[in-house]
């Protein structure tokens, strides 16, 4: 079942409420964070309602999907970049709990490894965001990545190059390699939110409706998962099945 939204703005209110009821639950608990674009209106709404709540999120703890390899934190197209001015210099997070892989480890394979035995030390993750590349990659897991994987090392794609190049000067700049969270990460959540918007994905998605499980279409893996919602806005589920999309009712309660 797909869970359709009139747009981007009616799914971040959605999920800022989802996200705020898990901290409410446990103000320890553990998020799995994406970035790209999706993920933009989730974080900006999150803010303002965390803001507006007064809800305290010192002692949540959090990992990233991924980070380039070769990228400081402080390049402006790095995931931790991209974290520090979406979402954690925007509210009272503690800096020690808040995890990305570190793209500029020499100890790549080690690092890896320590990052999965964080997750799980952590007691895993509550809730983890998700998009999705057009190619069907979650994560940098692309297309072919075997489902049992855990964090590790990724050479980008092609299609994944060519889609991230419009954050850089030139596609010679868009790095070569990323670590990322395994899909046997992503899938020990407790709960999963694939986000998919916009017309371009809409292919995506109906390869979604009518492949099976395969290591293909990486995303396919969330059929296997007992608690993943897909969330989608009316451009991305244009090409669906209509008797497969459901409509929730849009509160606009925080
Ligand atoms: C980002 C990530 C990627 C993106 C995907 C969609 O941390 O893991 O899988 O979620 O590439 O990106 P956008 O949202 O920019 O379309």
């Amino acid at each position: 079942m797909f869970l359709v939204f009139p747009d981007s703005t009616a799914i971040a209110a959605h999920l800022s409420a989802r996200l705020q009821d898990i901290i409410r639950q446990d103000p320890q608990a553990t998020l799995g964070l994406a970035t790209g674009g999706t993920m933009e209106p989730i974080y900006a709404r999150f803010v303002q309602d965390v803001r507006a709540n007064g809800l305290d999120v010192s002692k949540i703890n959090s990992f990233n999907l991924d980070e380039y390899v070769g990228l400081s934190g402080q390049h402006e197209q790095s995931y931790a970049h991209y974290m520090q001015q979406h979402l954690f210099s925007q509210l009272p997070f503690e800096a020690a709990h808040l995890h990305l892989p570190n793209g500029l480890t020499t100890e790549l394979e080690q690092h890896c490894q320590e990052y999965s035995a964080a997750i799980a030390a952590c007691g895993g993750v509550a809730l983890q965001l998700l998009g999705v590349g057009t190619n069907g990659h979650i994560g940098f897991n692309e297309p072919g990545t075997p489902f049992d994987s855990g964090t590790h090392v990724v050479a980008l794609s092609e299609r994944t190059r060519i889609d991230n190049s419009r954050f850089f000067d030139s596609m010679d700049e868009v790095p070569a390699s990323a670590i990322t969270m395994g899909i046997a990460d992503i899938l020990s959540a407790r709960e999963i939110a694939l986000v998919v918007t916009g017309e371009h994905k809409a292919r995506t998605m109906l390869n979604y409706q009518e492949g099976g499980v395969t290591p293909e279409l990486p995303f396919t893996a969330l059929k296997q998962h007992a608690n993943a919602h897909i969330l989608l806005d009316e451009a991305a589920a244009s090409l669906l099945d209509p008797s497969l999309c459901h409509r929730p009712l849009i509160s606009q309660a925080a």
